[in-house]
């Protein structure tokens, strides 16, 4: 009976309580996935950032964790990355016993407010029993800030196998730069990247550098993500994509487009562990926006994480990742209710469609559909196809408590409608007390989005002129508290 309080998530992560915001160290290490996060525990506001941290054993249900890393002399702990060190490179444990290491920003708050521009540098943190305590490097910063670049920060550290090396990814502003290491600790400048290409309708923030095979054939390519703020496609913050390649040294791409992950706004600083297999690519984002990440009705803490998602690498014409749940979110479904077809203006009722997972086919060529959440007080959720924009959309402008911050419900979240392109289509929809996770074809197309109904939705109607929705299944999902 923990975590009950309105709009507390049941199946997603989320603090114990106060703030939260991005994922941080995702490290698959002795059967535990590991995520710190970005932590203020004295507030439901940003502050100071701590990195928070939880364990799981199937990326669904988490175990809360002591506070991994504190505030020092030397700045709050910003985001970054972990890895084990197997063959102990640092020299920071040993072979028997090696070491975790986090890799994070320190933000020196005294060194903005004075107006100076070199307050982020990059230091790290060990720990020898398994994320458990904590010992911060005694040379720190390993990367210090010499130019004076006032945003400079987010390292994502892997081991890169070809060269025999650690590679690190930070973003400076307008770009991201590689750094090589054979131990972690001293650091040599590489390359620059994406000064004058892809989105720069604000500043790049938590990159991740990856290999993926795409699907279907043994062709490798190099991804890059790139989270920025302003600038995502329907307002504030979100996750842009490279597909190309990485030869150790520099990262190239004939990408001309601009390409994200989600086209929902509750998406955000996403990025994947360390540690398994690169079949096994698995991201979790921050579900919540720059733009009104403070106003969010809730109480106690504030913000949840997104599903665990694995991401996966397609080639039709063009590159495209998609990214969908994990497996193991299959095991918490239950209770399903199924409806071979559910025709045009039909209703279903449910005690509440806020902790549930809805999965459907749609047969033909997509024309418009929509369904429609809604309750007693009538707020009203809606999703769908629009056949003459050719977008998926989820419309949250009436969805609940939506005038928290003028830009939560602004608009209708569009998405250019990415498909599989096969005869059938296939829809899942995950609600979570205050979220909803939309996806097509296994995450071809993902609209992340925070609802705030006033009352859980009792109601789910569905129209259109020409579909019926085939296969339906509606199931609870169990919640993961104990
Ligand atoms: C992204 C971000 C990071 C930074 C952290 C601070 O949301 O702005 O760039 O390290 O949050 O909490």
């Amino acid at each position: 009976t923990r975590f009950r309080e309105s709009y507390r998530p049941q199946y997603h992560f989320t603090p114990p309580e106060k703030w939260m915001n991005d994922p941080n160290g995702l490290l698959f290490y002795n059967d535990t996935y590991h995520l710190f996060y970005q932590y203020y525990p004295d507030d439901i506001v940003w502050g100071p950032m701590h990195w928070g941290h939880a364990t799981s054993k199937d990326l669904v249900a988490w175990k809360h964790q002591p506070v991994a890393l504190y505030p020092d002399k030397l700045g709050y702990i910003f985001s970054g990355s972990a890895v084990m060190d197997l063959e102990n490179t640092s020299g920071l444990g040993t072979k028997e016993n090696p070491p975790m290491v986090a890799i994070f920003t320190y933000h020196l708050m005294e060194g903005e407010t004075a107006g100076r521009n070199d307050f982020q540098t990059q230091g790290i943190a060990y720990s020898l029993d398994e994320g458990q305590t904590w010992t911060k490097y005694k040379d720190n910063p390993v990367i210090a800030n010499p130019t004076g670049i006032r945003d400079f920060r987010d390292p994502k550290v892997m081991w890169h196998a070809p060269s025999q090396q650690w590679i690190l990814t930070l973003v400076a502003g307008d770009h991201a730069k590689f750094y090589s290491s054979k131990n972690l600790t001293s650091w040599e400048y590489l390359s620059d990247f994406g000064k004058d290409i892809g989105a720069h309708g604000g500043v790049w923030e938590c990159p991740d550098l990856f290999e993926l095979t795409v699907e279907g054939s043994d062709e490798k390519r190099w991804v890059l993500l790139i989270s920025i703020n302003p600038g995502a496609p329907n307002g504030g913050s979100g996750t842009q994509y490279f597909v190309g390649d990485f030869d150790g040294t520099t990262f190239t791409t004939a990408q001309k487009d601009i390409k994200w992950i989600d086209y929902g706004t509750d998406n955000y600083a996403g990025v994947t562990y360390n540690g398994l297999p690169d079949s096994e690519r698995t991201f979790i984002g921050w579900m919540s926006n720059w733009n009104y990440a403070r106003d969010t009705p809730t109480e106690n803490w504030r913000s949840a994480m997104t599903l665990s998602r694995k991401l996966t690498l397609h080639k039709n014409n063009d590159y495209y990742l998609k990214n969908y749940p994990v497996a193991a979110i299959n095991d918490y479904s239950y209770g399903s209710n199924t409806y071979k077809k559910i025709t045009n203006n039909y209703s279903l009722t449910s005690a509440n469609f806020n902790e549930m997972r809805i999965d459907f086919e749609i047969e033909g060529a997509l024309h418009d559909f929509e369904l429609k959440f809604s309750n007693i007080p009538n707020d009203q959720l809606s999703l769908g196809y629009d056949m003459e924009k050719d977008v998926f959309y989820v419309d949250r402008r009436r969805s609940g408590k939506v005038n928290f911050e003028p830009r939560f419900a602004k608009k209708v979240h569009e998405a250019p409608a990415i498909t599989d392109g096969n005869d059938k289509t296939t829809f899942s929809i995950f609600m979570d007390a205050s979220s909803i996770e939309f996806f097509v074809d296994q995450g071809a197309t993902a609209i992340t989005d925070q609802i705030f109904p006033n009352e859980p939705y009792t109601v789910m109607t569905f129209t259109s002129k020409k579909h019926e929705l085939k296969n339906v299944k509606v199931s609870k999902v169990k919640r993961i508290w104990e």
